[in-house]
C-alpha cells in the first residue's frame, strides 16, 4: 500500500508523543561508520530525533579506524577472545582514533547536520569509572570494564540540549586508561541514563534464524539460540549487553540494521519495525517469540482472549501502542482474514465495533446468533468449533456460560476471543483502561471506584488489577460481591490494592473514576425488581461524585439504565467521559486483532505461528466433546 506523504507524516504522531522527553542511547559501530552516505544520514536521522524532543545519547566504537591507523604505524593488532589486546602503545592509538578523529568526525557530521553534538569520552569529568577486563583468565591487557558511569552529569548536559557523542573509553581511580567495548559501555551508559531505549547498530538486519529475521527476541529463545549457534560470535556480547541494560532498567533493546540507511526511523516510526527488538518480559498473548510447528493447548491459549490473566503488563501496554498507532492508520493487517461471531446475548458496542473493525482492517466477518447454530443443542459445542474453525481465522464469541467459552476455545484451532460471558468482559476493560490513558488519568496511585454487581465487569477490573498497580474499590451489596476466587487471584498476584466494601462512598472517596455496570445483567431480567431495591444505594449520581476527585472520570460499560445505576446529571455531566469508552472499544479491539491475526510484524502476531497452528491441527486427534452427550445407538 502507497501512503501519501501527509499519510506518512501523521502515522508519525503518535511515536513523537509517546517518546518525546525520554532517553534513546545509540551503539553506533561498524557499516553505518564507514560508508559517506550512511555517515549522512545516521547524522541527520539522530538530529530529527532530539529535534522532535528525544534525549540522543550516542556511544560509537571505532574498531576498524584503530586498526587503519596501528597498521600505519606499523604496530600488530592482536585479538583475544574476539576483544583487541591493548597494550600501552595500542592505548594511545585508541585514544588517538576514538576520543580524537572518530568522535570528532561523528560531532562535525551531527552539527552540519543541525544537530548540538558534543564529543567526550569517558575520561571527561570520569565519565566512566573503568577497572581491568580479564575474562575467563585472558588476558586483554589495557582493556577495561565498567564499573560507573556519572549519570549526574551526563543528564546535566542532556538537560542543556546537547547530544553527546561517547568514545569508549574508561579511567580508573587510580588514573590507569582502558579500552572498553562500545557495546558494553552503550548498555552500561543507558542502564545509568533509564533510557527508554538503547539501539545497537549491527551489519546485519537483526538476529536471523534460517535466514529469515526473528522480530521479537526474549530472554528464553536467545537462550535456545545461543544454545543452538544461532546467536553466535559478536552477537552473544550485544545480546548479553541487552539482556543486562534490560535487568537494569532499560525498557527495549534494538539491533538493527547500520548498513541500511534510515533503519533507526523505521524501527522508531513505523509500527512494523525492521530489525530484532529485545524484551525482557516473556509476551503471554499472541506470543510472537513462538515459532514451533506443533502447538500443545498451552501454547495455543496465547492466542485466545478469553479473560485478562493471559496478558502482561508488556502486552497491555502495547496493546495500547498499537491502538494509538491503528487509530492514525489505514492499514490492512486483517486482509484474506475472516472473523466469525457467534453471540448468544444481545450487544450493540461490542457487535458493531468488532464487525467495523475488522473490515476497516481489511478483513471480512459474519454474524452468527445462537438461534441460528443451538450451540450445544443442535449440535455439540466442540463440533461448531470445529467447523467454525475450519471456515474462519478467528471466532468472536459473546455466551452466557464462561465454560461453555472454554470449551470453543479447547476444541477451535484458531483465536477465540471473549465478548462477554457471565464471567468477564475483557474487552470492555482493555477499552477502560486505554481510556482512562487517554484522559491522562493511568497514573501511580490511579483509584477506581466501581460501584455496582461484582459480577462480569467487575471481574475484569479485578484481572486488569493483577495486572496494572492501581487502587480498585469495589462497592457491592452483600451478596453481590466478585467471586472469591477471582478476588483471591488479583489481591494475591500483589500488583494493586483492593477492597471490597458495602459503602459506595468510602469507595468514592478521592476516586480518580467512578465506575458502574447496570444492576441487572443480560440474562438476569427475572430479578430485575429484587435487584432494583438491593441496589438503591448504589447509584452513581451528583452526589456520589462530590465525593470522587474533583477531576474524576465517570465510567460505565453500557447500556446504561438512566435513573438506575446512574443518573443522567452524572452520565452527561463533563466528568463523563462513558462515549469515549464505547468509541474506544473499535480502537482496541482493532489492536486485539490485529496482535492475534496480523502476519508478520516487530512485536505483533506472527505469521509461522499462526500457520504452525493450523498446520497442527488438522492433526490433532479428534477433541473431547464437551459435554458427554448422550449417544442413542440404534441396533439393527
Ligand atoms: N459494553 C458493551 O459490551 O456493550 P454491548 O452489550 O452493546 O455490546
Ligand atoms: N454486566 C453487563 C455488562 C453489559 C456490557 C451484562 O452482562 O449485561
Amino acid at each position: 500500500m502507497i501512503q501519501t506523504k501527509e499519510e506518512i507524516l501523521t502515522s508519525a504522531l503518535p511515536y513523537i508523543q509517546r517518546y518525546e522527553g525520554t532517553t534513546f542511547v545509540i551503539k553506533y559501530g561498524g557499516a553505518a561508520m564507514m560508508d559517506e552516505l550512511l555517515k549522512e544520514s545516521f547524522a541527520k536521522d539522530a538530529t530529527l530525533l532530539k529535534k522532535i524532543g528525544i534525549n540522543v545519547v550516542i556511544v560509537h566504537g571505532g574498531g576498524n579506524e584503530v586498526t587503519e591507523l596501528s597498521t600505519k604505524l606499523g604496530m600488530e593488532s592482536r585479538f583475544v577472545g574476539g576483544q583487541r589486546y591493548t597494550d600501552e602503545a595500542t592505548l594511545k592509538t585508541v585514544v588517538m582514533t576514538l576520543a580524537g578523529s572518530v568522535n570528532k568526525e561523528i560531532v562535525a557530521l551531527i552539527n552540519r547536520a543541525g544537530g548540538s553534538a558534543v564529543g567526550i569520552c569517558g575520561i571527561d569529568n570520569t565519565l566512566i569509572t573503568a577497572k581491568k577486563f580479564a575474562p575467563k583468565g585472558y588476558d586483554l591487557g589495557l582493556v577495561g570494564q565498567v564499573e560507573k558511569v556519572n549519570a549526574e552529569w551526563l543528564n546535566t548536559l542532556i538537560a542543556s540540549g546537547v547530544m553527546p557523542v561517547i568514545a569508549p573509553i574508561g579511567v580508573a581511580e587510580n588514573g590507569e586508561i582502558y579500552n572498553i567495548n562500545a557495546d558494553l559501555a552503550a548498555s552500561a551508559i543507558a542502564q545509568a541514563l533509564g533510557a527508554e531505549k538503547l539501539f545497537f547498530l549491527t551489519d546485519t538486519e537483526g538476529v536471523l534464524v534460517d535466514g529469515e529475521l526473528v522480530p521479537t527476541l526474549t530472554n528464553t529463545r536467545s537462550q535456545q539460540l545461543m544454545k543452538e549457534n544461532i546467536i553466535n560470535g559478536g552477537m552473544i556480547p550485544k545480546v548479553n549487553a541487552a539482556f543486562d541494560a534490560l535487568a537494569n532498567g532499560v525498557k527495549k533493546v534494538h539491533l538493527i540494521n547500520g548498513a541500511a540507511k534510515h533503519s533507526l526511523l523505521l524501527e522508531i516510526f513505523t509500527h512494523e519495525g525492521v530489525g530484532t527488538q529485545i524484551i525482557r518480559e516473556e509476551k503471554v498473548f499472541g506470543n510472537p517469540a513462538i515459532i514451533s510447528t506443533t502447538h500443545s493447548k498451552e501454547e495455543k491459549r496465547k492466542y485466545d482472549l478469553l479473560d485478562l490473566t493471559v496478558m502482561s503488563k508488556q502486552d497491555v501496554e502495547d496493546l495500547m501502542h498499537l491502538t494509538d498507532v491503528l487509530k492514525h492508520s489505514d492499514a490492512k493487517p486483517l486482509t484474506g482474514k475472516h472473523v466469525t461471531l457467534l453471540f448468544q446475548k444481545p450487544s450493540l458496542r461490542t457487535r458493531v465495533s468488532f464487525e467495523v473493525g475488522v473490515s476497516q482492517l481489511g478483513g471480512t466477518s459474519l454474524y452468527l446468533s445462537n438461534e441460528g447454530i443451538g450451540l450445544g443443542e443442535r449440535e455439540s459445542v466442540a463440533d461448531v468449533a470445529r467447523v467454525l474453525s475450519s471456515y474462519s481465522d478467528c471466532i468472536v464469541a459473546r455466551l452466557f456460560d464462561h465454560n461453555i467459552l472454554l470449551a470453543l476455545a479447547e476444541h477451535s484451532s484458531v483465536p477465540v476471543i471473549n465478548a462477554l460471558t457471565d464471567r468477564s468482559h475483557p474487552c470492555q476493560i482493555l477499552a477502560d483502561l486505554y481510556t482512562i490513558r487517554q484522559h491522562g488519568k493511568l497514573t501511580p496511585g490511579l483509584k477506581i471506584a466501581f460501584v455496582g454487581d461484582g459480577n462480569n465487569v467487575a471481574h475484569s477490573w479485578l484481572e486488569m488489577a493483577a495486572i496494572y498497580p492501581m487502587h480498585l474499590a469495589i462497592a457491592a451489596p452483600a451478596g453481590y460481591h466478585p467471586d472469591p476466587a477471582i478476588l483471591a487471584y488479583a489481591t494475591e498476584s500483589g500488583i494493586s490494592t483492593i477492597e471490597i466494601l458495602d459503602d459506595p462512598r468510602i469507595a468514592a472517596d478521592s476516586a480518580d473514576v467512578i465506575y458502574t455496570d447496570v444492576w441487572t445483567s443480560m440474562g438476569q431480567e427475572s430479578e430485575q425488581a429484587a435487584r432494583t431495591q438491593v441496589f438503591k444505594a448504589y447509584q452513581v449520581n451528583r452526589k456520589l461524585l462530590t465525593l470522587a476527585h474533583p477531576n474524576a472520570l465517570v465510567m460505565h460499560c453500557l447500556p446504561a439504565h438512566r435513573g438506575e445505576e446512574i443518573t443522567s446529571d452524572a452520565m452527561d455531566s463533563a466528568h463523563s467521559v462513558v462515549f469515549d469508552q464505547a468509541e474506544n472499544r473499535l480502537h482496541v479491539q482493532k489492536a486485539i486483532l490485529t496482535t492475534l491475526l496480523a502476519d508478520g510484524g516487530a512485536g505483533i502476531g506472527n505469521a509461522n505461528a499462526f500457520d504452525g497452528l493450523h498446520a497442527s491441527t488438522t492433526m490433532r486427534p479428534v477433541p473431547q466433546l464437551y459435554e458427554q452427550e448422550q449417544e442413542t445407538i440404534y441396533h439393527s
